[in-house]
């Protein structure tokens, strides 16, 4: 089945030229020997953007900026559609063949990826820090979880299984089996450029699928740097392009969706973009993972462990600058501690601003947003925090320093449906709320339009198993005495109501990358209709 290919990046004749003009700009942090990471990760000044067993790029091409600085890193050259359309051509045919490789025999290649990314585990989460502006610990958190998918993913290739389901036919047995959907399109955003396509990657190749990939044209870099480490694998192995990549811009991410041949569409991003792709998706009887927005409480009950609360709280709001969708966006308090626990937490607060900083200076615990856009976000969003009656207990500036950085802000105040408080902001903010009951904390918890993570510290045992419990949260995730944020690859991941219902990573999630086959098979050698239904001739 297999064929040999080349994985050499080929210049086509007009990106030679815009390589000569590129030799022109301004310097390149690329070229700037601390930079030296990116070249270990086979990075130059100007990439190709497009992997479908050979480097290519014909589409428009773009800049990647560090968030920190906003100096440029290196240039990326996208896809345009008509590569998109012949990558996908080349994704279809690779699953032909992969479909009849054994699972475990396709376990065995995500073993190799995941080994591949450990030895590149140092150099990728930096590149993952520099382009997103998340911190060293948290970009070289982020290769772990795609490392930790891949371990996942090689047990699960030999245990998934369907099963086997009593007849009411004598001599009659019907199977469940599960089996690989196609072509699975993966569009990722730029807060986790690597770990959620790891989670889809790793999977969906487990379970006998091919993989197109479509990173956030913010973070084309770790894209291509990533793609890079698979392709190595597929290469050794002598692997068609199971895994493809095409960076791009809108055009290329609607072609990906609209386009049949894509069994299963995975998209992370936003609610209003997350409706779009799941409409056009299901116009065409297409799949979809939806994994968007959240509006994620912390319940803080008079019962908490303070301490261990006002740590989760600050992970939970500030961890990665308010970029996750599992940021805590809400801390619903209980009246009894409130003042307590606003006070403690601005301390923590002010406790962190000599930590502010470039993401890459071990030091940092807060690094920048990630573009001007979560900055202008940031602005609207306090501006009518403050329209809507709240005020700021801590943070609510822009700093006026190179890159893109905001104050960790804290508002208290607002009512707890304020519009500004019903949305979700990108940025480090966190709104306070004071509640009365925990009955009235669950169902300001519940009001929101997304559904992701939730959690709660009580000490508790009524309560802990009332916010479990079926007239408790009703979101996804649903934790107790421990973050919002940062959940482990076992289980599953995703949420309700608009953040899309969708589910990717551990459980099984898995099913979602597969068909169910129902199998009756007849081994009586009469036929016979079930629900004792007569239908014959003599
Ligand atoms: C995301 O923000 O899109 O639970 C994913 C977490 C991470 C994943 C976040 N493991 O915060």
């Amino acid at each position: 089945m297999l064929r040999h290919l080349r994985n050499v990046p080929r210049l086509t004749r007009s990106s030679q030229c815009l390589h000569r003009l590129a030799s022109t700009t301004p310097s390149y942090l690329i070229d700037q020997p601390e930079y030296s990471f990116l070249k270990d990760l086979g990075l130059e000044r100007e990439n190709p953007g497009v992997y479908s067993g050979q480097w290519q790029g014909r589409g428009s091409t773009i800049v990647s900026y560090d968030p920190g600085t906003g100096q440029p890193i290196a240039a990326v050259r996208q896809a345009n559609v008509q590569e998109l359309e012949q990558t996908i051509g080349l994704g279809v045919e690779a699953y032909k063949q992969w479909r009849q490789v054994p699972a475990p025999v396709r376990g065995e290649i995500v073993r190799q990826i995941g080994d591949e990314l450990r030895k590149y585990k140092e150099p990728l989460g930096k590149l993952v820090s520099l382009e997103v502006g998340k911190i060293h610990s948290e970009g070289q958190g982020e290769v772990q979880e795609f490392i930790d998918i891949c371990d996942y993913a090689v047990g699960l290739s030999r245990i998934y299984a369907g099963q086997v389901i009593n007849s009411e036919r004598a001599d009659h047995t019907i199977l469940e089996a599960w089996r690989p959907l196609g072509l699975v399109g993966v569009i990722s955003a730029y807060n986790f450029p690597n770990a959620v396509f790891g989670w889809n990657a790793a999977i969906a190749l487990t379970t006998g699928n091919s993989v197109l990939w479509k990173g956030a044209p913010s973070t084309p870099l770790v894209s291509v740097a990533t793609t890079k480490i698979v392709s190595e694998v597929l290469r050794r192995n002598h692997l068609p392009p199971v895994i493809t990549m095409c960076q791009g811009g809108t055009d290329v991410g609607q072609s990906l969706v609209a386009d049949k041949r894509v069994n299963l569409v995975s998209f992370t991003g936003s609610c209003n973009t997350g409706r779009q792709v799941g409409v056009a998706v299901q116009e065409r009887f297409g799949k979809s993972i939806l994994e968007l927005g959240g509006n994620n409480a912390l319940l803080i009950d008079e019962s908490a462990n303070l301490k261990m609360a006002l740590d989760a709280a600050l992970f939970g709001c500030i961890g990665t600058s308010g970029q996750r969708c599992t940021t805590t966006r809400r801390i619903i308090v209980h009246e009894k501690l409130y003042d307590q626990f606003v006070d403690a937490l601005v301390v923590k607060y002010k406790q962190l601003v000599s930590r502010i900083g470039h993401q890459l200076e071990l030091n940092t615990l807060v690094g920048p947003v990630h573009a001007q856009q979560n900055v202008e976000n940031f602005k609207t969003a306090i501006q009518d925090a403050i329209k809507e009656g709240g005020s700021l207990a801590f943070g609510g500036k822009v700093l006026s320093r190179p890159g893109f950085y905001v104050e960790p802000t804290i508002v208290t105040g607002l009512a707890h449906n304020s519009p500004v408080v019903h949305r979700e902001t990108f940025a480090p903010i966190v709104y306070i709320l004071k509640a009365k009951s925990l009955d009235e904390a669950i169902s300001w918890n519940n009001e929101v339009e997304q559904g992701l993570s939730s959690a709660i510290f009580t000490e508790r045992i009524d309560q802990a198993f009332k916010w479990i419990g079926s007239q408790g949260s009703d979101c996804g995730i649903v934790n107790i005495n421990t973050t919002t944020n940062g959940a482990e690859i076992g289980g599953a991941f995703g949420g309700e109501k608009a953040t899309g219902g969708g589910r990717e990573s551990g459980s099984d999630a898995w099913k979602q990358y597969c068909k169910r086959a129902t199998i009756t098979v007849n081994h009586s050698g009469q036929l016979a209709c079930a629900q004792g239904v007569v239908f014959n001739v003599e």
